[in-house]
């Protein structure tokens, strides 16, 4: 039987719905609409649809939201300049600096000086510190995501083996960490899987949720899943000019018990969960 397809899109809708309810509901309470800004530097195509997408799904929830657009040449100096007016702004609740950046510039600087109260996407060390703790005071945005979409599909995680392919800081590290607490939503058994880990298939159908963020077009086959797992996929890769995930998804689908598709899974959620921050980090300055 087909897997069952954990519709992205539509959890998404209902929560961004959730979230404009309560973005009104904190405005009409403290007068403040929460507020984010976005810093865009350079021209690369993909950055600006995602910062677009990111400005839209802001003013259909009811937050405040702006674009700084720097030029490609711009120096770290003027940067790191944009990002602390931004943190001395108090209008401003949340700031995002689009990446990739351009070649000159180097990202980690500029990320930790966002001020770690406005750092919705959870890149700061005091916030990931915070969340390596379990007591974090924002989720990063991608793995708040995956995690939503396990819950609403009603997925459980306790006691499960996840195997997380990819160890990067944006999905893969913080979403086992995430996965590996005590908690609801949580309490699994993770392994996670990079390019040097040996005998990766042998792992992956082990996994009752099998987790793919390597940036490798339909890199899972179905010969490395487990009849009846779960599969996300959190790829978004463009050939021959469309967007596919890490998974092979069509024979994949014949073996996972439920999987999310591309577009239209992670991809949503990623966004709805940068709002959710947003509201965190007003309610946080504003009180
Ligand atoms: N849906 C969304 O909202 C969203 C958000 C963020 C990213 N993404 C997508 O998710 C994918 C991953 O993004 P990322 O930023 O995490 O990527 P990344 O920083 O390039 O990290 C890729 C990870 O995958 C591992 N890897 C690469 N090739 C592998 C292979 N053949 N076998 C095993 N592991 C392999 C790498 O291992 P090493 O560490 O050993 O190099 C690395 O840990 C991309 O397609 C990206 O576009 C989607």
């Amino acid at each position: 039987m087909p897997a069952r397809l954990i519709d992205g899109k539509a959890i998404a809708e209902s929560t961004r719905a959730d979230i404009a309810r309560r973005v009104g509901e904190f405005t009409a309470r403290t007068g403040v609409r929460p507020c984010l800004v976005a810093v865009l530097t350079g021209d690369d195509p993909a950055s600006a649809v995602y910062v677009k997408n990111k400005h839209t799904a802001c003013e259909q929830a009811g937050f405040g939201t702006r674009v700084i657009r720097l030029p490609a040449q711009a120096t770290q100096q003027e940067l790191l300049d944009t990002v602390a007016g931004l943190n001395a702004d108090p209008t401003v609740h949340g700031i995002l600096v689009q990446l990739p950046l351009p070649s000159h510039l180097s990202a980690q600087p500029v990320l930790d000086a966002v001020h770690p109260l406005k750092d919705v996407d959870c890149f700061h060390p005091e916030n990931v510190g915070r969340l390596a703790q379990g007591r974090a005071r924002f989720l990063p945005c991608t793995p708040a995501g995956v995690q939503r979409l396990l819950g609403a599909a009603g997925v459980e995680t306790s006691g499960r083996h996840v195997v997380v392919l990819g160890r990067s800081d944006i999905v893969g590290k913080p979403l086992a960490l995430m996965l590996m607490q005590r908690g609801p939503g949580a309490n699994a058994t993770v392994t996670v899987c990079h390019s040097q880990t040996r005998n990766l298939p042998g792992l992956t159908q082990t996994a009752d949720i099998l987790v793919a963020a390597i940036g490798v077009p339909r890199f899972v086959t179905a010969e490395m899943v487990a009849p009846g797992a779960t599969v996300i996929d959190v790829g978004i890769n463009r050939v021959d000019g469309r967007l596919v995930g890490d998974v092979d998804f069509g024979p994949v689908c014949e073996v996972a018990g439920a999987i999310t598709p591309v577009p239209g899974g992670v991809g949503p959620m990623t966004i709805t969960l940068l709002l959710e921050n947003t509201l965190t980090a007003a309610r946080l300055q504003v009180g």
